[in-house]
């Protein structure tokens, strides 16, 4: 089984992200951790306990970041994923539930060096934790079996920005804790806005998921509603982008995706703010600042069909 530390800011793509892992034989899941993101950290928390409740999943939720590590907090875009973070269907009224009393990126560094060179870091918001982690134990680069997060966008796909024309969300929600996370020397895998905008889960397929995938998939179809409109009247999507969903299934089918090899920045400041960069290894420029950096991995192509009967053969 692989051993993985879900960080995340639930969410409704983080939602079905989670009821994949929960289903997913080969996952042993050691603790969620939550960042702000698609709510406030305190309304990602909730929600994260409220969805292991919900899911019939047992693991301890650890409590994050509530702000960027330099820039303020980002402006709730309720919009997106609903002011409750779950589609405002009205599912967490009344719930309340306390996380664990340790602060998210210190059980990053504690689980880590419990189980060395066997931990994935799974992370799907803002890379804060991540940063934080390594500045409260910058050894733990070298202990960790591998970090793939959902961020970014690299050059290939149909979106280069869905927060900026050149921005992807968990980017932009904080840069300087991106840049920080994706120069570090751990083996890094990014699946970015490239492939997760062609993982399209449409609406007969979210239809479907409802009837076979018993309560979770009925949840799940029920809380998409309002992200799937938004997909599809701002993009043209038939569909909603399952983008954490991607990463997740990046974690255990990897010979779905195609990847390219380099060392990555994140833009911290500028009208690009937010923007990844790449620079693929064996091209040469002028001296810059995306030199002498450790070179990580990207998916540039995904086999939609793959991710979507990954999805549905474990849920
Ligand atoms: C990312 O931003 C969030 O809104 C989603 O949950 C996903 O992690 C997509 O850009
Ligand atoms: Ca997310």
């Amino acid at each position: 089984k692989m051993k993985i530390i879900f960080d995340t800011d639930p969410g409704i793509d983080d939602a079905m992200a989670l009821a994949y892992l929960g289903a997913q034989p080969r996952a042993e899941l050691l603790a969620l951790t939550t960042v702000f993101g698609n709510g406030g950290v305190d309304i990602t928390t909730r929600n994260a306990l409220y969805l292991t409740q919900r899911f019939g999943i047992d693991v301890p939720v650890y409590r994050g970041a509530h702000t960027p590590l330099v820039l303020p907090a980002p402006t709730p875009a309720p919009h997106v994923h609903g002011y409750d973070g779950l589609g405002d269907i009205g599912a967490l009224d009344g719930f309340v539930a306390e996380p664990q009393a340790t602060f998210a990126p210190q059980c990053i560094v504690e689980l880590i060096r419990e189980y060395p060179g066997e931990v994935t870091l799974l992370a799907v918001g803002p890379l804060t934790n991540l940063a934080l982690a390594l500045e409260l134990d910058p050894e733990i680069t070298g202990l960790v079996k591998e970090v793939v997060i959902m961020g970014g966008a690299f050059g290939w796909g149909p979106r280069r920005g869905n927060v900026s024309p050149v921005a992807e969300a968990n980017v932009i929600n904080d840069p300087h804790a991106a840049d920080k996370v994706l120069t570090a020397n751990w083996p890094i895998r990014a699946v970015g806005l490239d492939v997760t905008t062609q993982s399209i889960l449409s609406t007969a397929a979210a239809r479907e998921l409802g009837r076979t995938a018993g309560e979770t998939g009925q949840f799940l179809f029920d809380i998409s509603r309002g992200y799937e409109k938004l997909y599809t009247q701002r993009d043209g999507f038939a569909g909603c982008a399952m983008h954490d969903v991607a990463a997740a299934i990046a974690v255990f089918e990897p010979h779905l995706f195609g990847y390219a090899r380099g060392t990555i920045r994140a833009v911290t400041d500028g009208i690009a703010i937010g923007q990844t960069i790449l620079k693929e290894e064996g091209r040469s420029f002028p001296p810059g600042p995306w030199d002498d950096l450790p070179v990580q991995t990207v998916c540039r192509e995904v086999d939609v069909e793959g991710v979507l009967s990954a999805y549905h053969s474990v849920l």
